[in-house]
């Protein structure tokens, strides 16, 4: 049985004798695995931490506000960092998703490595969970925080929840006092909204995508479910639709929303037909240029959970 008193007790010490003294940044992006490992660092390391958020322009809606007013609240030295042109500049013109997630995470490190630079730091702490690098191991698809890694890093990685799955990270969340915003927040990946976009990631699609997964996280909390994880996904391609009289011919947002126990599989989750019914109609409304909404029954095998 996992105990997360004593995986604070133990983990707290362990980050201390790994960073040696020495400064530390953590890639916070607000999720609960870096957030759990950010709460972590701190104690261990107090003024020796320094939290970066790397907004990469493919946050969900609110993110870096809401990160910034919970971490500024716990004492965390933070600093938030707009370098989302140069993700957009380095994506340009990529479709396929294995180079994109290769991108977004040497983009991402490549930035971390500026910041760590200018702030002389030689660790970087990030919230990898065992099915990051299960997952990155087994050649299935490169998750952002473990094969985006340059090999010419010169940051030595500490990495205090490797051996954890999500239920064990969120226990350790409330542990640790982090608020339920963070404790039970839905996982969302390392490259974010980039992936959520099937093929090139414009600014206009990345907006639509944005959206639309607001509005399918609000719904499913308001209906009161509780899926492993519920997203929105632009599709490729238009189609035809019918908006006012008049003729559409716009995107297709899929919605997805899966239980699981620690991502590993899978299962495409019965959502109430009235709540289907409202995500649908709230984001055909809302959202201009959106003409259709489907809803994916796959489960994980054979799809996995995010499209790329
Ligand atoms: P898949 O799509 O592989 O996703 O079935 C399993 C779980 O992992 C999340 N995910 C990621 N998490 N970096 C992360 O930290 C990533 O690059 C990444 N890709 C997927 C996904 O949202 C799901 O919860």
């Amino acid at each position: 049985m996992f105990d997360p008193r004593r995986f604070v007790q133990e983990a707290v010490p362990e980050i201390k004798v790994q960073a040696g003294g020495g400064k530390a940044i953590i890639a916070l992006s607000g999720g609960v695995d870096s957030s759990v490992a950010a709460a972590l660092s701190l104690k261990a390391l107090g003024e020796q931490l320094v939290a970066v958020f790397i907004d990469h322009g493919f946050m969900r809606k609110g993110e870096r506000e809401e990160i910034e007013r919970t971490f500024e609240g716990m004492g965390m030295n933070l600093r938030v960092i707009d370098a989302s042109q140069r993700f957009f500049d380095a994506l340009r013109g990529t479709r396929d998703p294995e180079a994109k997630r290769k991108i977004v995470g040497e983009t991402f490190i490549r930035v971390f490595e500026e910041v760590a630079l200018e702030e002389g730091a030689s660790f970087l702490v990030q919230g990898t969970i065992a099915p990051d690098w299960i997952e990155s191991d087994g050649g299935i698809k490169s998750h952002h925080n473990v094969a985006g890694l340059p090999s010419g890093m010169v940051l030595r990685l500490v990495e205090p929840l490797r051996d954890l799955y999500k239920d064990e990270v969120r226990k350790v969340a409330r542990e640790l006092g982090l608020p339920p915003s963070i404790s039970e927040r839905m996982p969302f990946p390392g490259p974010g909204l980039a992936i959520r976009v099937i093929g090139e990631p414009t600014h206009e699609k990345v907006a639509i995508v944005r959206e639309a997964n607001a509005i399918v996280e609000e719904e499913i909390r308001k209906a009161g479910l509780k899926p492993w994880q519920a997203l929105a996904v632009l599709l490729e391609g238009k189609s035809v639709g019918v908006k006012g009289d008049i003729r559409d011919y716009g995107y297709t947002i899929a919605v997805r929303a899966v239980e699981s126990v620690d991502a590993m599989t899978a299962t495409a989750m019965p959502i109430p037909w009235d709540v289907l019914k409202t995500i649908q109609k709230r984001i055909t409304r809302e959202i201009p240029g959106v003409t259709r909404v489907l809803y994916d029954i796959t489960d994980k095998p054979p799809a996995t959970i995010e499209f790329e």
